[in-house]
């Protein structure tokens, strides 16, 4: 399969992957409607096109939390990282690490920390949920200190999680689902040699760390309906904020007002997010809730932005909307999905092109050029 582009990655990861898997990653809840809209929104926005400006040097690199970024561009928390690739999670972050770029650690990793961390020289990002058992939380936390970890990411678009169809009719959740992903896996060999045998083992890491004793995947999406705390507030933010010495970033912020509190509860960073369209169906995408959040936080608190990012033309167009940096989600696990860890390095080589071709002729030599001057309103 000839691969140009990471709708070309998407393909390659669907073939390779048991559908219960492939699903997972690519679906969104209920309609899909925001799924949707997060990609078909940033396609619609009209990039100004400029000549004749020596276009010669162009400097993408940034710092964000007291790192240098050699791209705009962060690896994005994905639960089960280690089912779509052997290790995965190893993978995608020597990836990132190469690249010049932070890979961020889901709490629902099938790694550990402690077999991630040591694996790069870059600081990893650790994303928290808050579970039930709260005795998890401090011990994470304690483990990724002691891991090295310096940004934390704390996700707050999912106190209860979104249904997702497409789950129940895969496989990953369901009647007879454990012998239908059996019969899936047999049907995909490759896959289930290198990650169904040699990938082993198969849990959440980080989880069985904490608990002495594997967390099985059998009943993943339950799992996470039954572990994860609806009663989460500002007031457990402060808990963290004192244990945390290190850069805090709030994921999961979809309104102006939710980020003047993030900023005045004293966060570094936030997250336009809507959680890749995952959780509440019929929310605004992101491409068109960042404008108003950047309106209001811009300059207090650095802002990153992710969902329906595919290319590094929308990377330029998110910066352009006031985004400080970008996080990829979907595209990088597909790369991860087809090509391992060397697809990963080669889809953030095509974000680099890609980008490097929308900003000579947008007619900015480095990122801090990019502003809603370089899009053309057509509404
Ligand atoms: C996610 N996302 C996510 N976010 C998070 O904070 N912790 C997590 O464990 C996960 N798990 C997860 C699994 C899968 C399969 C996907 C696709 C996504 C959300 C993720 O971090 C990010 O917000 C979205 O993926 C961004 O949207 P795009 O780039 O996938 O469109
Ligand atoms: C998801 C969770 C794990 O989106 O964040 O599936």
């Amino acid at each position: 399969m000839i691969i140009a582009s990471s709708t070309d990655y998407r393909k390659a990861a669907k073939a390779k992957l048991p559908p219960f898997l492939f699903h997972y990653i690519d679906g969104g809840s209920y309609g899909e409607h925001t799924l949707r809209r997060n990609t078909q929104d940033l396609a619609d926005i009209a990039l100004k096109q400029r000549v004749l400006n020596d276009m010669s040097e162009l400097d993408l690199s940034s710092e964000l939390f007291g790192e240098k970024l050699d791209l705009p561009i962060t690896l994005a928390p994905v639960g089960l990282t280690g089912m779509y690739a052997r290790r995965g999670e190893v993978q995608a972050a020597k990836a990132a690490d190469k690249k010049g770029i932070p890979f961020t650690m889901s709490t629902v990793s099938v790694c550990p920390i402690e077999e991630v961390a040591p694996s790069i020289e870059r600081p990893m990002w650790f994303q928290l949920y808050v579970l039930k058992d709260r005795g998890f939380m401090k011990n994470a936390l304690e483990r990724a200190k002691a891991a090295g970890v310096t940004t934390l990411v704390f996700t707050v678009d999912m106190p209860v999680p979104g249904a997702r169809y497409r789950d129940m009719h895969s496989g990953m959740s369901g009647a007879n689902a454990p012998i239908r992903r059996v019969l899936q896996a047999m049907c995909h060999p490759e896959w289930a040699l290198d990650v169904g045998l040699l990938g082993k083992p198969h849990d959440l890491g980080n989880i069985s760390t904490y608990r002495g004793e594997a967390t099985k995947l059998a009943d993943y999406i339950g799992w996470l309906g039954d572990n994860f705390d609806p009663s989460i507030s500002w007031k457990d933010l402060q808990w963290i904020r004192d244990f945390w010495d290190g850069p805090m970033v709030i994921k999961g912020i979809l309104d102006a007002d939710d980020a003047k509190d993030a900023v005045k509860f004293g966060a570094d960073g936030i997250i336009v997010s809507n959680h890749g369209g995952r959780q509440l169906d019929g929310v605004l995408s992101t491409a068109r809730a960042l404008p108003s959040i950047a309106d209001a936080v811009k300059g207090d608190v650095k802002i990153l932005v992710d969902s329906g990012i595919r290319n590094g033309l929308d990377v330029v167009r998110m910066l352009a909307l006031g985004a400080d940096a970008t996080m990829l989600g979907r595209s990088y696990i597909y790369a991860l999905a087809a090509k391992g860890q060397s697809g990963v390095e080669n889809l953030i080589d095509l974000y680099e092109k890609e980008m490097r071709v929308a900003m000579t002729l947008c007619g900015a030599n480095k990122l801090s050029d990019l502003s809603r001057d370089s899009l053309v309103n057509l509404k």
